[in-house]
């Protein structure tokens, strides 16, 4: 039978003000689906730029959902589904269309291989903060980038949910990560987190920060630069890398025009996650790391903050834009 959630919806472009709650109708489970009960939302940086059209993709309007991270519990299952059943808990994965599937709602119906078992070791809210952030800085840096263990690796906008996943997936490989941020207050956060340094930008321009990373290897510069920010700075940041290193840009914080850096011979790589999704072994090499980390208790997902009811969702969305969190912002249902 089917029933009714309140979902978030927006119905025009803009800032947080455009989120609302709606009652909508949640059809049965089709072939091949499932039907969640959401007991917490993750929130990304690119679901602000969704709402507010400045994501590589736009919404359908009116009545466009958004989300892609929630964990919740089995509720229903479709015909023909195999891996997942009634009262299983999980958390949301890859292949998720915002506007038609988007997950800021109390029940969603997803395709089965959208959906991940979640171990029992993680809560509702920390599972909401699990999966994009690690299988981004997985991929981007061990299965793009070749990181490897006693390597140095840079992570810029390290206070982001995925920056912060980046820092514990480099150490627990054994690699050294520095992190960068323009807030002096997230230092000791980032420091708690495994960043081996902190580099605050504030208003220092990227050449001395370039400058401050070379001087902390010795001279020699980082094997890996895992940056989010992009912008007019991408060219010189690249001058703290090691001859034959590799770069991966995965977000573009600074929408400003970059240059490409000249300082050859390096590899540069523009990182996407569903690269990472394509194939069954590749689905499957990236849940195994997850869910090795997340149960053995090697990843624990910083939560920045947690807002209580679907109602907070526009506070929740001013948070992020604040840029004042460290770690995933989560709304609990
Ligand atoms: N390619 C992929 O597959 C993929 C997957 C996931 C996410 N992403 C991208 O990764 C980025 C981070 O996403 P998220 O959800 O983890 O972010 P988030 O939690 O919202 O955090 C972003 C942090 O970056 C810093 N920042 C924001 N704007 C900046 C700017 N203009 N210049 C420098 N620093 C800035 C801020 O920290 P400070 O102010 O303290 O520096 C902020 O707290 C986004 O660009 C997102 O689109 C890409």
């Amino acid at each position: 039978m089917p029933t009714t959630a309140r979902t978030v919806l927006f119905h025009e472009i803009g800032g947080p003000e455009v989120l609302r709650v709606e009652e909508t109708t949640v059809p049965d489970p089709g072939p091949g689906q499932v039907q969640l009960r959401v007991e917490a939302l993750g929130l990304n940086r690119a679901e602000a730029l969704f709402r507010a059209g400045g994501y590589y993709y736009q919404p359908s309007l009116p009545a466009s959902r958004l989300g892609y991270e929630a964990a919740g519990v089995v509720e229903a299952v479709g015909e023909g589904v195999s891996e997942l059943a009634v009262g299983d808990r999980v958390f949301t994965g890859p292949g998720i269309e915002m506007s038609a599937q988007g997950v800021y709602a109390e029940r969603i119906v997803l395709p089965e291989t959208s959906v991940l078992r979640r171990p029992d070791s993680v809560d509702a809210v920390a599972g909401a903060a699990a999966w994009l952030t690690y299988t981004t800085a997985y991929g981007a840096l061990l299965e793009t980038a070749g990181l490897r263990p006693g390597d140095h690796v840079l992570v810029t906008g390290a206070s982001s949910g995925v920056g912060t996943a980046a820092i514990q997936v480099a150490r627990r490989i054994g690699a050294i990560p520095f992190a960068t941020t323009r807030t002096e207050a997230k230092r000791a956060r980032l420091l708690e987190l495994g960043a081996a340094e902190v580099i605050v930008t504030g208003e220092s321009a990227p050449e001395a920060v370039a400058k401050e990373v070379v001087r902390l290897t010795g001279g020699q510069g980082v094997e890996v630069i895992f940056d989010a920010i992009g912008g007019p700075g991408f060219h010189q940041l690249a001058q703290a890398l090691a001859a034959g290193g590799s770069m991966v840009a995965y977000g573009w914080l600074d929408p400003r025009p970059a240059e490409i850096p000249r300082n050859w011979p390096f590899t540069l790589h523009a990182y996407a996650n569903m690269r990472h999704f394509t194939t069954p072994a590749d689905h499957r090499r990236s849940a195994a790391f997850l869910g090795a980390g997340l149960a053995d208790g090697g990843f624990r997902p910083a939560v920045g903050e947690v807002f209580e009811g679907l109602d907070r969702v526009q506070d929740a969305h001013r948070l992020m834009e604040s840029n004042t969190h460290t770690g995933k912002i989560v709304v609990r249902l």
